[in-house]
C-alpha cells in the first residue's frame, strides 16, 4: 500500500477529486488487487500529470482512460492479481531482478532532452554532453545555474576559476560556500566541478623522449620571482648547490626567452615546475608541459603532487625549502647515472599509472558538459526527496534471498544502469562483477577513449578502477573514498535504497 498510500497524501492533489472511486480503494482493502488494478493505474497517471502540471483536468480524463486500457492489454490477467505493489513480495513466475526493473522505474518529470539544463551565459550548445546541456539565454526561462554570486531564485550560482586561492581567497571552497556560490568549480578536485589544466587534448603527454643535448641540468621559465611560497629560495638554494640551471623567463633570466616552451624543454633532463603557491591540487601547465617534454618535473608545488605523477618516481618534490639540497645531490646522481635517470621516464615507455590514467580521463569531459551533469543530477535528487516522489521498493525478497536494486553509471555521464546484488554476496568483489557484467552486455565504450592517446588506450576489455557512491567529489573518488570492506558496503546499500554509484574505468 506504501506507493498508493503516499500518491494519495500529495501528489495526486486537485486530481483526486475528479475520480471519486479512489474512496472506494481505502474503504475496502480486501479486494483483489486485479480489480483495483485499473484504478490504480488512472490514479498513479492522474498523480503523474497533475505533478507536472502540463494538462488541465478535462483533458486528464481522456488520457486516464486510454493508459489503464493500454495498461490492461500489455499485462497477462495473473500478473495483476499475483504482483503485490509497495511490499517485497514477488510472483513465482517472475525474477525479482524483473519486478524491480518494472516497480522502482521513474519517470522524473524533466526530460532534460526536450528541457535541457540551461546556464546563463554565452550561447552555446554542448552537442556531445550526455546530458541536455545549453549556456545562453532563453526568453521566459530561468536558467538553472548562472556564473556569478547574485543569481536570481531558482537560479545556482557558480564560481568557476583556475586561479589559486592563495591570490583569489574567494576561490577557497569554504569561503566561496559562505559568499553564497552554490556550486564551485575550480582546480581543487575537492570542489564540485573540478577545472583542471591538464587534458589529453590539450597536451601530448605520451610524446617521445628526446637527446637530452644541453649541459646545464634544468631549464626555468618562471616569469617573476615573486611568489607567495618559497619559489625564488628554491631557486637560488639549487643554484647554490651547484646545479646550473637555464632560465628563460623574467626571474634569474640567463637566456633570451624567444623560444618554444615544450621543445626547448625537451633538451633538459630537468625542468623547473615552480608554481606560484603551494595549493592542494593547484597544478598548472608548468607541470604538464614538462611532462610532455620528458624532462624529469621538479616541483614547488601542490603539496599532493604525487596525486598528479603519472608514475611514483617521475618527479622531484621540493616540499620545503630545507629540502633543496637534498633534491639537488639527486638531481645530480641522475645526471650521471643513465639507467636511473632512464627510469624516472620509463613511464613514458610503458605507459603512466592506472591513478594518472583515472585523474587525466576526467577531462574527456568538459567542465561545462560536467557542470550540466552536476545540476541534473542536483534536479532529479530534489525531485527524490519531495514528499510526492514515487515510492521504490528497491528490493525484493524471495525465499530467505533478498534482491538489491543499485544504479550505476560511468563517470562523465549522465545516465544510470540497472544493477542487483543478492543479500547472500553482497560484496565489494560481486558489485564489480555486477558492474562488468552490466557493462559488457551493453558493449560500453569508455567515455574516455577517443581522447587518450592510442599507445595507453588499451584493449576493448573494461577495466574498474573506481566504483563510489554519486555525490562525492573527485578527491574523494580518487584518492580518499573506499569502502572499508563487504561489511561497510552492505549498509551503505542497506541505508541508501536504489544507491546510485559512478564507475572509473582506466
Ligand atoms: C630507456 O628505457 C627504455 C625502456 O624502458 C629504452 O627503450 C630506452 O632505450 C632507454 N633509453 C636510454 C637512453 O637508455
Ligand atoms: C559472489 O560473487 C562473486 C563475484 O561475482 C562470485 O565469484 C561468487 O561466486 C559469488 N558467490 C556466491 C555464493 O554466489
Amino acid at each position: 500500500m506504501g506507493i498508493f498510500a503516499s500518491l494519495r497524501g500529495s501528489r495526486i492533489g486537485a486530481a483526486q477529486e475528479t475520480l471519486p472511486v479512489s474512496d472506494g480503494v481505502s474503504s475496502s482493502p480486501k479486494r483483489r488487487w486485479s480489480n483495483l488494478m485499473p484504478l490504480l493505474v488512472a490514479i498513479v497517471v492522474l498523480a503523474e500529470i497533475a505533478f507536472l502540471g502540463r494538462l488541465d483536468v478535462a483533458s486528464n480524463v481522456a488520457i486516464v482512460d486510454s493508459w489503464a486500457d493500454l495498461f490492461f492489454r500489455s499485462l497477462p490477467p495473473d500478473d495483476l492479481g499475483l504482483v503485490s505493489l509497495g511490499s517485497d513480495r514477488v510472483s513465482e513466475s517472475e525474477s525479482c531482478e524483473e519486478w524491480l526493473e518494472r516497480h522502482d522505474a521513474v519517470v522524473y518529470s524533466r526530460d532534460f532532452g526536450k528541457e535541457p539544463i540551461l546556464v546563463s551565459g554565452s550561447e552555446k550548445e554542448w552537442q556531445s554532453c550526455s546530458v541536455g546541456c545549453q549556456f545562453g539565454f532563453s526568453p521566459g526561462k530561468t536558467p538553472d545555474a548562472g556564473f556569478g554570486s547574485t543569481q536570481t531564485s531558482g537560479t545556482a550560482s557558480i564560481l568557476r576559476s583556475m586561479e589559486s586561492s592563495q591570490y583569489y581567497l574567494e576561490n577557497n571552497i569554504d569561503m566561496a560556500r559562505r559568499r553564497g556560490y552554490d556550486i564551485v568549480m575550480t582546480t581543487s578536485l575537492s570542489s564540485d566541478v573540478p577545472v583542471g589544466y591538464f587534458s589529453w587534448a590539450e597536451y601530448d603527454i605520451m610524446a617521445p623522449v628526446q637527446q637530452k643535448t644541453e649541459k646545464s641540468l634544468a631549464a626555468a621559465f618562471i616569469s617573476n620571482c615573486g611568489a607567495r611560497n618559497f619559489r625564488l629560495q628554491a631557486l637560488e638554494a639549487l643554484e647554490k648547490s651547484n646545479i646550473m640551471i637555464d632560465s628563460y623567463g623574467g626571474c634569474h633570466r640567463n637566456r633570451d626567452g624567444r623560444v618554444d616552451k615544450v621543445e626547448t624543454l625537451k633538451r633538459y633532463k630537468f625542468s623547473l615546475a615552480f608554481e606560484n603557491s603551494n595549493e592542494e591540487d593547484y597544478v598548472t601547465e608548468k607541470f604538464f608541459q614538462s611532462l610532455v617534454a620528458g624532462s624529469v618535473p621538479v616541483v614547488v608545488g601542490a603539496p599532493n603532487i604525487q596525486d598528479f605523477a603519472p608514475s611514483p618516481v617521475s618527479l622531484l618534490h621540493i616540499k620545503e625549502i630545507g629540502d633543496a639540497e637534498s633534491v639537488a645531490k639527486t638531481m645530480k646522481y641522475l645526471a650521471e647515472n643513465p639507467d636511473a635517470y632512464n627510469a624516472t621516464l620509463r613511464w613514458k615507455y610503458e605507459g603512466p599509472s592506472d591513478s594518472f590514467k583515472a585523474l587525466v580521463d576526467m577531462a574527456a569531459v568538459h567542465s561545462s558538459c560536467r557542470l550540466c551533469i552536476h545540476l541534473a543530477t542536483m534536479v532529479q535528487e530534489k525531485e527524490e526527496k519531495s514528499p510526492g516522489f514515487k515510492k521504490r521498493p528497491c528490493k525484493c525478497s524471495k525465499g530467505s534471498e533478498t534482491t538489491y536494486h543499485l544504479y550505476v553509471r560511468e563517470r562523465g555521464r549522465f545516465e544510470m544502469e540497472s544493477i542487483f546484488l543478492r543479500s547472500g554476496n553482497l560484496t565489494l568483489g560481486a558489485l564489480e562483477s555486477a558492474v562488468l557484467k552490466k557493462f559488457n552486455s551493453l558493449k560500453h565504450v569508455p567515455i574516455w577513449k577517443q581522447e587518450r592517446p592510442e599507445s595507453i588506450r588499451g584493449g576493448d576489455d573494461l577495466k574498474v578502477y573506481r566504483i563510489y557512491p554519486v555525490g562525492m567529489t573527485q578527491r574523494q573518488a580518487l584518492y580518499t573514498f573506499r569502502f572499508k570492506g563487504d561489511a561497510d558496503l552492505k549498509s551503505h546499500v542497506e541505508s541508501n535504497p536504489c544507491a546510485k554509484f559512478e564507475v572509473i574505468f582506466v
